[in-house]
């Protein structure tokens, strides 16, 4: 059943965001044209517009605050989940965007569902003036032995981590197109290069979105839309918790720096992919693990 909800900020068709959110799209500096000077990273995403999946928790909160923090108006959406309170993380992480002054727009939406995604997608446009990036970090994991994993959990994350991905690239892939702007980053993990073990659907659907990820930068590249992806090691988030705490210890020792990732370590990446600083990266994978898969 369809199942859409929003709360939001709201702005007038002439508020002054939305018109220098269309503004920065007008102003895009074509790939081919040499800058002069070079500018800080907040300064060549101030002003734009991002989708963030799964923005509620973890890694997508941090995310949605790194670019909040540098002045990009943000939108999340979400699903609830079994044993967490989602929707009041999302309330807490509206709110915490809003107190830093840029627009939000906070909705409950599947990635899984096509006709929702295009219906957030467009209210973000209407909302905030545009969509110049998209973060695809909406993910699920359900682990298990492979010949215990039942046929539902196996879908369940490919749905999620890859179909939920390109559904979300299709739903803003027109407009980045006709604006000849736009910069994606899929949320990998190092699991597609280093799985281990009972996370055969994980591994699959973080390894096929690395696929979509190259593939989206071939499609949209003559469009001047720049497709990445971040393969995160282990991070500090919810979903970190649910794994054995000598997982954990292991991961932190096998780590060259000897730690497990922030949330802010790998979000600041994703701005920075974003920005006009990474403007000749495209198709390309970012393994933001502290030195975890070095030594395999
Ligand atoms: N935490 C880690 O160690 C780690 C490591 C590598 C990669 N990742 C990836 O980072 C991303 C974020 O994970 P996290 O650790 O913050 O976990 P998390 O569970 O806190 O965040 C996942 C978010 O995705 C949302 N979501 C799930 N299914 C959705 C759907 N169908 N539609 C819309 N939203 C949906 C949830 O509401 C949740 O807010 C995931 O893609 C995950 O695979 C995490």
């Amino acid at each position: 059943m369809f199942n859409f909800e929003h709360r939001f900020e709201s702005l007038t068709p002439t508020s002054p965001w939305l018109t220098a959110a269309r503004e920065a799209t007008r102003v895009a500096t074509p790939a081919t044209e040499p800058r002069t000077a070079p500018q800080h990273l907040a300064e060549t995403v101030h002003g734009r517009v991002v989708v963030v999946t799964g923005g509620a928790t973890g890694l997508g909160r941090a995310t949605a605050l790194e670019f909040a923090q540098r002045g990009v108006a943000v939108a999340i959406n979400y699903v609830d989940l079994p044993d967490r309170d989602v929707a009041a993380q999302a309330l807490l992480t509206e709110t915490a965007i809003r107190a830093l002054g840029v627009p939000v727009y906070c909705a409950r939406c599947d990635v899984r569902n096509h006709a929702e995604v295009e219906k957030f997608v467009t209210t973000v446009r209407e909302r905030l003036g545009g969509v110049h990036y998209l973060v695809n970090n909406a993910g699920v994991a359900h682990d298990g032995a492979l010949w215990r994993l039942s046929p539902e959990a196996w879908q369940e994350v490919l749905d999620t981590n890859v179909t939920g991905a390109f559904n979300c690239i299709q739903a803003v892939a027109g407009s980045m197109r006709a604006q000849r702007y736009g910069k994606i980053v899929n949320v990998a993990s190092h699991q597609a290069f280093r799985p281990g073990f009972g996370i055969a659907n994980y591994a699959a659907s973080k390894a096929a979105l690395i696929g979509l990820t190259r593939s989206a930068a071939v499609d949209l590249g003559p469009s001047n839309v720049n497709v990445n992806a971040v393969a995160p090691g282990f991070v500090k988030t919810d979903l970190l918790s649910k794994l054995p705490r000598e997982v954990l210890e292991r991961a932190e020792h096998e780590s060259v720096l000897g730690r497990v990732a922030e949330p802010e370590d790998v979000a600041r990446v994703i701005v920075f992919l974003c920005s006009e600083e990474a403007r000749h990266v495209t198709g390309q994978v970012i393994v933001v693990d502290g030195g975890l898969t070095l030594g395999s």
